[in-house]
Formats: structure tokens, sequence, C-alpha cells
């Protein structure tokens, strides 16, 4: 059964909080020899948690911190996402996404209660649980908080990491930033597997594997190798190139059963992704330095509006202290 909270929630906004039945494998996913091999470790450690805390009793010695946390943290498009989903699927789980960055948007006011609801939810239904675009947990508790804002997300990370102790089952966070983590949320975190973005060799099998083995057609010209070697891209990029590159070779004149992709419909498609990219990036640069500024903004204007109420309650006891002077002086009288 669910929590009706929790329902209520996924009923209403299906995109923040979904229960994922895995379709892809780990054999979909490809990764630099580094990040397959810290990401088999951590699948090691998941087999073996039951032997340490059931058969061999660790359990019942320690209620507190059985559960089993992971960060995976890289750059966008790296496949934190399908590894997540291919992860459960080894263990023959269900996935209980949490789209972090909404979710705190959507639940403004609310968010503590519903983590304490997606935790009870993975518990029920022996979901792995996976906070995607987890960024804004992962960062330092404000020491002195100043915004509603601050207060929420130091009340949500302290409820987050009393369900994280309390939590008997799998929990994985995807993080782009993972420089400023909370020193206390990490230390609750097992293993941290940085996604690298990939090499030559990993590009090469990415391409192969985005297109249909038997169903894509591609012109007798394409060579994924080369479009390996000549665009540095993340496997995020390589799947929408090909979709790209596709829709440009479907949209061609002539009947669909000649229509093929061809190398230069790859090339042109790398470049279109790669250029709209650094647009994105210029973009959000300059988009940070305004969201920076606003902040700075709307703390000073926090501040003048205190030093008003400062003066203004201050004029006001001291009008009530001269009113109080002149009653007494009249009453004397
Ligand atoms: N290592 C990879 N191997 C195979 N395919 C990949 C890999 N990385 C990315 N892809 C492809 O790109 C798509 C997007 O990847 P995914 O969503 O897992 O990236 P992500 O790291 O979660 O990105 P973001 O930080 O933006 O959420 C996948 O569905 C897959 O098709
Ligand atoms: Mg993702």
């Amino acid at each position: 059964m669910t929590t009706p909270l929790f329902s209520f929630f996924t009923n209403r906004s299906r995109r923040v909080v979904e229960t994922v039945t895995p379709g892809r494998t780990l054999a979909d996913v490809v990764l630099p020899p580094q990040t397959r091999r810290t990401l088999e470790h951590a699948l090691a450690q998941v087999r073996n948690h039951e032997l340490i805390f059931g058969r061999w009793g660790l359990g019942e010695r320690h209620i507190a911190g059985r559960g089993l946390a992971f960060n995976f943290a890289g750059a966008p498009g790296t496949g934190k996402t399908i590894c997540a989903e291919a992860i459960a699927h080894e263990l023959g789980l269900k996935l209980l996404v949490v789209d972090y960055a909404q979710a705190e948007s959507m639940w403004f006011g609310e968010t503590p209660k519903n983590i304490v609801a997606a935790f009870r939810a993975a518990a029920e239904q022996s979901a792995v649980l996976f906070f995607d675009e987890a960024d804004a947990i992962a960062t330092r508790r404000s020491a002195g908080t100043i915004l509603p804002h601050d207060r929420e997300s130091n009340l949500t990370i302290n409820v987050l990491l009393r369900e994280l102790e309390a939590f008997n089952g799998i929990v994985i966070f995807a993080t782009n930033l993972a420089a400023n983590f909370d020193p206390a949320f990490e230390r609750r975190i097992r293993t941290h597997v940085l996604f690298e973005m990939p090499g030559v060799e990993e590009r090469v099998r990415i391409w192969e594997l985005q297109i249909h083995p038997k169903k894509t057609p591609l012109r007798a010209d394409v060579d994924f190798r080369r479009l390996a070697e000549r665009y540095q891209m993340s496997g995020g990029d390589i799947k929408n190139a090909v979709i790209k590159a596709a829709a440009a070779a479907a949209a061609e004149s002539g009947p669909d059963l000649g229509k093929q992709i061809g190398q230069e419909h790859f090339e042109r498609a790398a470049q279109d992704v790669l250029s709209a990219k650094s647009v994105m990036q210029q973009s959000l640069f300059e988009g940070g330095f305004a969201a920076s500024d606003s902040v700075s903004q709307w703390q000073s204007v926090a501040a003048r509006w205190r030093t008003a109420v400062v003066v203004a309650l201050g004029l006001a006891g001291t009008a009530l202290i001269a009113a109080l002077a002149a009653v007494a002086l009249t009453l004397l009288r």
C-alpha cells in the first residue's frame, strides 16, 4: 500500500516522482574502465549486503545505517540515469525516481514531508530510490539562514540525513556538482562513482549502440570511429546527434524505402549538437551571474527592510515611553 500523501503527489505530477520498471541493462551502458570498476565495486557491495547484514548478523547489531547510499557524479549525459536504471534491473528491483530539482520547486514548504513519503514508498515497494538532479541536496547547509528557501533546504537535508540513517534499502543520488558536498551527507554515502566523459573507444561503442542493429538504414559511408575521433561528446550528446541525423535523413524527399542515414547527416548533427551546447553553456554562465545578482539584490532589499523595521520599532518605543512619562506627570500633578 502506498502512503496517501505520496500517491497524491505521484498522481498530480508524474514527472516529480515515478516508479519505473527498468528496461535498460548494464549491457546498454558503455563506461570508461575506471567508472566501470567503481560501479562494479558498488554492485558487489549491494550483492554482499544480505550476507553481511543478514546471515552474518550485523543488521541486528547495527540498527541504523544499514542502507546503501551511492552518489553518481558527473557531467550531463554521461550515463548516470541509465546506470541507476541498469543497477535496479541487475537486482531485479523497481526504480523509484524522484526528480529532485523539480520536486524542490513544486513541493515548496512540503519538501521534507514528501522526502519522508518517498523513503516510505521505496521501502514498501522494495524499490531502489533514485534522487535525480540532486545537486541541491548535496550542497552545504547554510549556517546563517536568511531566506525562507535556505531554511527549507536545511530542514530538507536534515530530514534526508535522518531518513538515510533509518533506511534499509538502496539509495542513489545523481549530481553534476559534487565539490560542495555537505560533510554529514558525504559521510553517509558509501561510494562515489565518478562518471567520466567517454574516450574515443567508448564513443565508438556508444554511437553503435544508439542505432538499431537491424532496422536503422545506414549508408555504406557511415564511419562511427571517424565520428568518435572527431567529436568529443558525451553519450547524451551522441544520442541527440543520432536522433537529429535520423530526422534530417527522414525529411529528405523521395520514397521512405530509399531513405538512409549517411555520414554527412551524422557529421552535421554532431556539429549542431556541439554548437548548441556551447551556446547553452555561454548563456548558463551569463545566467549564473544574473542569478547571483538577483540573490544579492534580494538580500540587500531584505537587509533594508530589516533596518526599517528596527528603526520603526525604536521610534514606536520612544513614543510609548514619552506617552507614559506624560501620563505619569499628569497623574503626579
Ligand atoms: N555511458 C553511456 N553509455 C551508453 N549510452 C549513454 C551513456 N551515457 C549516455 N548515454 C545515452 O544518453 C542518454 C542520456 O544519458 P543519461 O540520462 O543517463 O545521462 P545523465 O548522466 O543522467 O545526464 P544528466 O546529468 O543530464 O541527467 C541515455 O539515455 C543514453 O541513450
Ligand atoms: Mg540524469
